[in-house]
């Protein structure tokens, strides 16, 4: 991965999306390298049961939000329910690394958060670290590789040498990307991408420059990642709060009312099951049912319909 430095922000450009794998219904769920997958109870078998593992989402993204309702519920301080769902978070990755989900992308903390009183902001910071502290060697055990996106540089020092040293442990791991969301707002992101263009332009004294989309989608922070299939929002809200606006165009938005501290393996089960259920149109007839991509043909057709410009990067 490379980290770029601009004046304003540091962005993770990511080399390469990763392969979604294998296909095989045995392949899809295992639970450890060399374990079968175990679901924890009967209902966690069952859900498992009905999912197809040929149309699993390649990218999930998921805001998650909930966690002060969760503890106010209980009488507990918020930070309590920080660290529930801190929790959660395990569950999720350790869920879709088993599904050989490509990408996982979680939106941990975003550049409004900053409004929040600011004991909570150093108790989220700190959990941050924790988090990374305790579960990084299992992370990397796993095989997965961490990257983050937003503007790292404006994180507390301590947070930023923490983070950068995971992404250099995890730098060569060939399985799920875990992609965590901090100090991150799309339109930043999308004023970032901009910017970046612009210096090109003016570094290459470029006379005349025009953007496709796809020089776009190369200078997002998330560039080389595919796109989210599927954006989870738990705790009801019915927004996408400045969340990774561009790369959601054709996302199927699933939100259920579970606050994000109770949103078990078997409730991410739902959501993907809920997600085999929805037709992909991509503005067309109907491209099929999720998890399998349009027709090529189609894209190919499509993309000869849409203007081209010049790459800042030739
Ligand atoms: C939203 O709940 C949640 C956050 C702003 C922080 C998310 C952080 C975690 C789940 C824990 C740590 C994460 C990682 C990646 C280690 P909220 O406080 O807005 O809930 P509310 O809307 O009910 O008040």
């Amino acid at each position: 991965m490379r980290v770029l430095l601009s004046g304003s922000g540091v962005s993770c450009a990511l080399e390469t999306a990763g392969a979604a794998g294998t296909t095989t219904f045995l392949e899809h769920f295992p639970v450890k390298a060399a374990e079968t997958f175990k679901p924890a109870d009967r209902e966690e078998a069952e859900l498992l049961a009905k999912l197809d593992p040929e149309r699993l989402p390649s990218h999930v993204a998921i805001i998650m939000d909930g966690n002060g309702r969760w503890a106010e519920r209980r009488h507990l301080p918020r930070i309590a329910g920080h660290r529930a769902g801190m929790k959660r978070v395990r569950d999720v990755i350790e869920t879709c690394a088993e599904l050989h989900v490509a990408c996982l992308t979680l939106y941990a903390f975003s550049l409004e958060n900053w409004r929040r009183p600011e004991a909570e902001v150093d108790f989220l910071m700190r959990l941050l670290r924790e988090y990374l502290k305790r579960e990084l060697p299992e992370i990397h055990k796993n095989n997965i590789r961490l990257l983050i996106i937003g503007r790292a540089e404006q994180l507390p020092a301590n947070v930023q040498n923490d983070i950068a040293e995971a992404m250099r442990q995890t730098a060569h791991n060939t399985g799920m990307k875990l992609v965590v969301a901090l100090n991150y707002g799309g339109r930043a992101e999308l004023a970032d991408a901009f910017n970046r263009m612009l210096d090109s332009v003016r570094e290459n004294r470029l006379a005349s420059f025009r953007a496709d989309e796809q020089t776009i989608s190369n200078h997002l922070y998330t560039a080389g990642l595919p796109d989210p299939d599927l954006l989870i929002r738990t705790s009801g809200e019915m927004r996408v709060s400045n969340f990774l606006l561009w790369q959601i165009a054709y996302a199927e938005i699933y939100v259920t009312e579970t606050l994000w501290p109770d949103f078990s393996r078997a409730r991410l089960l739902e959501a993907l099951l809920e997600y085999q259920k929805r037709e992909r149109r991509y503005g067309g007839l109907g491209a099929g049912p999720a998890g399998t991509a349009p027709a090529e043909g189609n894209r190919k057709r499509a993309r000869s319909h849409i203007p081209s410009g010049h790459s800042v990067r030739g």
